[in-house]
């Protein structure tokens, strides 16, 4: 006979099968979500934060040390722009009450005044390099963006259920690019290439036929050269077992081009780096036209959940439905996104998400609820000694064999890093199973 569950042994359900036994744990370094500041957070950055945050949470649950990390899109000539125009179209007043809106209508507009006019375009050079020489006025303009900005995202972060140890960024390693660009070169592996760039050579012939730039000709650094920095600043600080970066399949080749610089400087660590690449979503629509922030989605996704609960007759009396409206419209984002293998494209559709049966967040949600109601209902059986050779009927044996197979669903996620096996092994119990 088996002991009931308490609470402990609830979260561990699954995870001490000796399926686990071999598995290797350590310390675990997941970098997601990174959006760039004053720039739209597209559908890409959305699903970055809620995979890695499964991953992070996953790893964490089969007993690694996590670090989530966001690494900002923090740097770059879009903060000379937005350093130079936010003198002529910035407002401190409205920066204060919607950061993101307005960082982001400064953006759109200089960037329209700098496509005609060449002033504005030196205007930015000269800001952004006063940003990388350090200039005490142009730092704390860029440091006051961030921090709004970041301050913000926590916020919205918060609705996801999404939280990080830490907030770096590209910002934090252009120093050490030049320092990286200075290694390689010592280590004979920059070559400099006929437009005056500076390349690392990646084809196996040696032939330059695959090459990857890590300098401008005017010897600033780029996106992948502040990559590289970062990868072995983070091995050094956090002395991390393994690595994970969770983008779009767009970047596929950028994070491979950096595991193969890294290997060549001797990096042996780079094998343990790792790229969760995802599919494209499309069409991503509110009601007031195409997405630019985070917040709007979340919003609508309370909106119509909201506007659903109010119109179903079995909604029950409750006292703040703005609060489940919420939960229940993030799970069925979620759900929505988990579904499918992580690497295929798919549409965003707001009715098919929130429908209330299928294999959607809202049933999941929903059958969750009924469950923790039955808990509640029969709190005083709690204590009683839990005996499965009672239940030989057909539809006890079909959920009990169900429920077993729960480790091989989470080992399977643990192997390959999908959510899609935990989130339909819930879909796969029998249906009248589930029915009242
Ligand atoms: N900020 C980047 C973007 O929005 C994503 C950063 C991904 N991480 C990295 N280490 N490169 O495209």
């Amino acid at each position: 006979m088996l002991e009931p569950f308490g609470k402990e042994e609830d979260v561990k359900f699954g995870l001490t099968s000796e399926l686990f036994n071999n598995l290797k744990r350590g310390t675990t370094l997941v970098e997601f979500s990174s959006p760039n500041i004053a720039k739209k957070f597209h559908a890409g950055h959305l699903r970055s934060t809620i995979i890695g945050n499964f991953i992070a949470n996953l790893k964490q649950s089969l007993g690694n040390n996590v670090i989530r990390m966001n690494y900002l899109g923090d740097w770059g000539m879009q903060f000379g722009l937005l350093g130079a125009g936010f003198g002529q179209f910035g407002c401190q007043e409205k920066l204060k009450q919607n950061p993101l809106q307005h960082l982001f209508e400064v953006y759109v507009q200089v960037n329209k005044e700098a496509e005609h006019n060449e002033d504005m375009k030196q205007a930015a050079r000269d800001f952004f390099r006063q940003l990388e020489q350090h200039e005490s006025e142009a730092v704390s303009l860029w440091q006051q963006f961030r921090e709004i900005t970041v301050d913000e995202y926590q916020h919205i972060y918060k609705r996801l259920g999404v939280h990080f140890d830490i907030y770096s960024g590209e910002s934090f390693h252009q120093d050490q690019a030049q320092e990286v660009v200075q290694q390689l070169q010592s280590r004979g592996l920059l070559k400099t290439s006929e437009r005056g760039t500076g390349v690392v050579d990646l084809s196996p012939a040696g032939d330059m036929s695959s090459a990857c730039t890590v300098l401008r000709s005017d010897g600033t650094t780029l996106y992948i050269s502040r990559d590289l920095a970062a990868a072995i600043d983070r091995k050094a600080k956090y002395n991390f077992d393994e690595m994970i970066y969770v983008t779009d399949k767009s970047q596929e080749n950028h994070f491979q081009q950096l595991f193969h610089i890294l290997l060549a400087m001797g990096h042996s660590w780079a094998d343990r780096c790792r790229h969760v690449p995802f599919g494209l979503v499309r069409g991503m629509k509110t009601r007031s036209g195409e997405v630019v922030f985070l917040e709007d989605v979340l919003d609508e996704a309370r909106a119509r959940m909201l506007h659903n609960m109010s119109q179903s007759k079995t909604t029950k009396e409750m006292d703040n439905p703005e609060d489940t409206a919420e939960k229940v419209g993030i799970s069925a984002l979620i759900v929505q996104d988990f579904k499918g293998p992580l690497l295929s494209d798919y549409t965003f559709d707001w009715d098919r998400m929130l429908q209330a049966q299928g294999d959607t967040g809202v049933f999941l949600q929903y059958t969750h609820a009924r469950l923790c109601s039955l808990i509640r209902r029969n709190d005083g059986a709690k204590a009683a000694v839990f005996d499965p050779s009672l239940l030989f009927d057909q539809t006890s044996i079909t959920i009990l064999q169900h429920l077993l197979r729960y480790d091989e669903v989470l080992f399977k996620s643990a192997q390959d890093l999908q959510p899609k096996h935990l989130v339909n092994f819930y879909e796969a119990v029998p249906p009248d199973c589930l029915s009242t």
